[in-house]
């Protein structure tokens, strides 16, 4: 197996120890992101209705690198180009909002959560964080289209 396939194959079964430990993590997450950003309190429009699908879709993200599926390419440029209309988000903001989705999982999980699983979660933030900071130095798509 290689590296990202069983990066891919911890993370799932981490996904898996964690369980019902999911429920409330994106409420929890979100105040705790709020709070450690003020800057970008005011983009926080509407954070009640936001903050599932913005986890669950980071988790998928993470996920889908750890597969290198090629639909990861696109779902950054989209999810870099929609971020783009709330604030200038920097790529340590991504970074930082990985790590602390990761922290979270790990310690509600609590003993359940696989000891590799940390590293392979990492491993591929890491990576998306790299695929963020390329994607925020092009363009917005609204600029290129004209
Ligand atoms: C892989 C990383 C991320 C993904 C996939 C993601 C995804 C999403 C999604 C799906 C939404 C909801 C859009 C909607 O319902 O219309 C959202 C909203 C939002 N995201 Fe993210 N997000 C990511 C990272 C970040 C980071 C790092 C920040 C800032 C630190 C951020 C700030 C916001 C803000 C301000 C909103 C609007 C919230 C509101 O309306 O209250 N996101 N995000």
């Amino acid at each position: 197996m290689s590296l990202e396939s069983e990066d891919h194959a911890l993370m799932e079964a981490s996904l898996v120890a964690l369980g019902d430990g999911y429920e409330g993590m994106a409420a929890e997450l979100f105040d705790d992101l709020i709070a450690a950003h003020p800057q970008h309190a005011h983009a926080f429009l509407n954070p009640a209705a936001a903050r599932e699908r913005m986890t669950r879709e980071t988790l998928e993200a993470l996920l889908g690198l750890a597969e290198d599926a090629p639909w990861v390419a696109t779902t950054v440029i989209d999810f870099i180009d929609l971020h783009r209309g709330y604030a200038p988000f920097t790529a340590d903001d991504y970074a930082d909002w990985f790590a602390r989705v990761i922290v979270a999982m790990e310690r509600r999980a609590g003993a359940a959560w696989p000891a590799a699983a940390s590293g392979a979660w990492r491993r591929q933030a890491a990576r998306l964080t790299a695929l963020v900071a390329a994607e925020l130095v092009r363009p917005a798509l609204a600029d290129e289209a004209v």
